[in-house]
């Protein structure tokens, strides 16, 4: 399982190839296509992978194949990557929505498939990517594949059933959450702290609360109680997020977003 073909190099693709050199995967090992001529040329030039031009080729040369296409570009791809798979080969799908039945359906025959879900911080190495893997794919492939992955950012096992909550959680969520950043960010300057510092101060808040949590394996509710003293400013503001149901609203859009993530899915 050592070489991977990518199809499709746009804002995901990209992400994934850096993880995977990043990984160690040599870059002989790699090759992608690309619809985009522009686009091809600069991942080529920046990289050293080589742009195989035809996804049958890509296919063939490659133990892994990762499709980050658009959902609605599935179709043009699937049959053509499928028709040069034998049965040691794996399809990754990181295809929003494209369920595991439909990639199957539009490969038109049987193939090993891996979907999985990445969030926007794979970009940095930070991502968050759900795993759901077919039931032909062996425990030791999803191993190695999560491992070449894990330059990417954390790889979670879900059955392919949660998908869409992941999505939701996973993907959708780095939105909701900066709402919530923008909204300190505006409440800084509301009570007097120059943009720039409260920009500054709210994502050290972030950032720190983050550190604590993971440096000391508390639970954040408890991490809140330390901080929450009687009678004092923390309960005041907590009182008006609890009168506003705050946690109520992040937990509907949450759920919003993953029964749109349903609908939406092929
Ligand atoms: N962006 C996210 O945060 C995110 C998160 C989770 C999952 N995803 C999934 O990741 C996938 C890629 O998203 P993205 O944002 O990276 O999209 P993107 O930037 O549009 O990248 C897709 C690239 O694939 C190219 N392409 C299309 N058809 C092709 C073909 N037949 N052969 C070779 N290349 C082809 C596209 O070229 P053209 O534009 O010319 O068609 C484009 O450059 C999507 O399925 C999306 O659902 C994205």
């Amino acid at each position: 399982m050592n070489k991977v073909g990518i199809v499709g190099v746009g804002n995901m693709g990209e992400s994934v190839l850096k993880a995977l050199l990043q990984k160690g995967v040599q870059k002989d090992s790699l090759c992608f296509v690309e619809a985009k001529k522009d686009r091809a040329l600069h991942i080529a030039k920046t990289y050293g992978v080589k742009d195989v031009k035809k996804v049958s080729e890509l296919a063939k040369r490659s133990d892994l194949i990762v499709v980050a296409v658009k959902p609605q570009d599935a179709r043009k791809i699937l049959p053509d990557t499928a028709s040069s798979m034998d049965g040691s080969k794996v399809l990754i799908s990181i295809m929003a929505g494209v369920t595991m039945a439909n990639i199957l359906a539009l490969a038109g025959k049987p193939v090993k498939v891996v979907r999985m879900m990445p969030n926007i911080a794979v970009k940095v190495g930070q991502g968050v990517i759900g795993v759901a893997a077919g039931a032909d794919v062996s425990v030791e492939d999803v191993a190695k594949i999560k491992t070449l992955f894990s330059s990417a950012g954390l790889t979670v096992d879900v059955g392919e059933e949660l998908m869409d909550a992941v999505t939701s959680l996973g993907a959708s969520s780095p939105a909701f959450f900066l709402l919530f950043l923008e909204a300190m960010i505006d409440a800084g300057v509301k009570i007097g702290i120059p943009r720039d510092k409260a920009k500054a101060i709210s994502l050290q808040v972030i950032k720190g609360t983050v550190a604590m949590l993971e440096e000391e394996n508390v639970h954040p509710a408890l991490m809140r109680e330390m901080i929450t003293s009687p009678g004092g400013t923390t309960i005041s503001g907590l009182a008006a997020l609890e009168d506003k149901a705050f946690r109520g609203s992040v937990i509907e859009a949450i759920e919003k977003a993953a029964q749109r993530a349903k609908e939406l899915s092929l």
